[in-house]
Order: C-alpha cells, then structure tokens, then sequence
C-alpha cells in the first residue's frame, strides 16, 4: 500500500564505509551516531532542502513479534526513512485501531514517544517484507516480525523549511528516488 510503505532508490551510501553496527548490538535502541552518516547523504538531503532532525537504531533477535505501536503520541502521520542492514528478512505490519485502549504511553529509552496497542485492540491491514531503504509510514499503529537472523535497522526523520512533513509530502520530494 503506497500510502504506508514505498522502495526508495537513494543514489549515495547512507552510511560511512567505515560503519561497524556491532557499536549497535549492545542495546535494542540506540541514537545513531550523526558521524556514521556519509558526506553524500547530507549533500543528497541538502539538494532536496530535507533536514535529518532524528536517526535511531534498532537492534533485533530472530523470531521475534515486536510490540504493535506508534511512534509518536499525537500525530497520525509520521513518515520515516527507514534502512535494514545484513541480509537479515523481516516484515513490517500495520494495523486499524479496533478499540483505542492504549497499552502503555510513554517514552522509549531515547526519550522518543511510543504508544503501544494490545493484539486483540487491532486489525492487521498491510504486511511487507521491507526492501531497504523504504519510506515509510509510523504514525500508524504497526510492529516488526524478524525472521531466523538478527537485524539491524536504521530510522529516521526529517524536517522541510523547519516543519515536520506528512507522508503524502515526503513521497513528493523523494518521488524521484521511488522505485
Ligand atoms: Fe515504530
């Protein structure tokens, strides 16, 4: 579904050659670390007047069912970048709120905001096995399932003259790189 999830094709690495995400693996989420990111991608993002204002890691055991969340509390529209490193397979699955009880409202350990849903409270509505890097959706409720390997991801936000964009927006500025 367009409006959740789209394959980007970025023409410049991401990250640094010399990234090593074992400096990730000691936690499940971490700030990225600005200084992995290459010189390319922050001249990519300045020729689109896009601003990196958030960059996060996740870190993920095999066969797992991550909690069903958003990760913000008060938008519904929230687009990310989102990468995933090693050949490592896992599904992102987005889901319609049934009964808005929230699980649990707070704050991860990097003091962003999540709001987790219980199973029985949502429907599933869309599931991919996300290519890397995708655009896509966070502030609807959604989780990840991974597969036999550990996966590393890598998740980020961006403003545009200073404002946060919708999803519709972002798919607009990066339309050239969505394959
Ligand atoms: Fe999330």
């Amino acid at each position: 579904m367009d409006n959740l999830h789209q394959t980007l094709r970025i023409p410049v690495p991401f990250l640094k050659e010399e990234f090593n995400r074992e400096k990730y693996s000691c936690s499940r989420h971490q700030q990225l670390d600005r200084q992995d990111i290459s010189d390319e991608y922050y001249n990519w993002l300045q020729m689109l007047n896009l601003k990196l204002v958030h960059a996060e890691t996740f870190y993920s055991i095999p066969d797992q069912h991550y909690t069903i969340h958003k990760d913000t509390h008060d938008l519904t529209d929230f687009p990310k970048i989102n990468w995933v490193f090693g050949n490592s397979i896992s599904t992102m699955n987005w889901y319609k709120i049934l009964a808005d009880n929230k699980l649990d409202v707070g704050k991860t350990g990097i003091d962003t905001g999540y709001v987790g849903y219980k199973s029985e409270d949502v429907e599933l509505i869309h599931s991919v096995e996300l290519p890397s890097p995708s655009l896509v959706q966070a502030g609807t409720v959604h989780n990840v399932t991974t597969k036999k390997d550990f996966r590393w991801s890598i998740s980020t936000v961006y403003t545009h003259n200073d404002k946060l964009l919708t999803y519709s927006e972002m798919s607009k500025i990066l339309k050239p790189f969505i394959s």
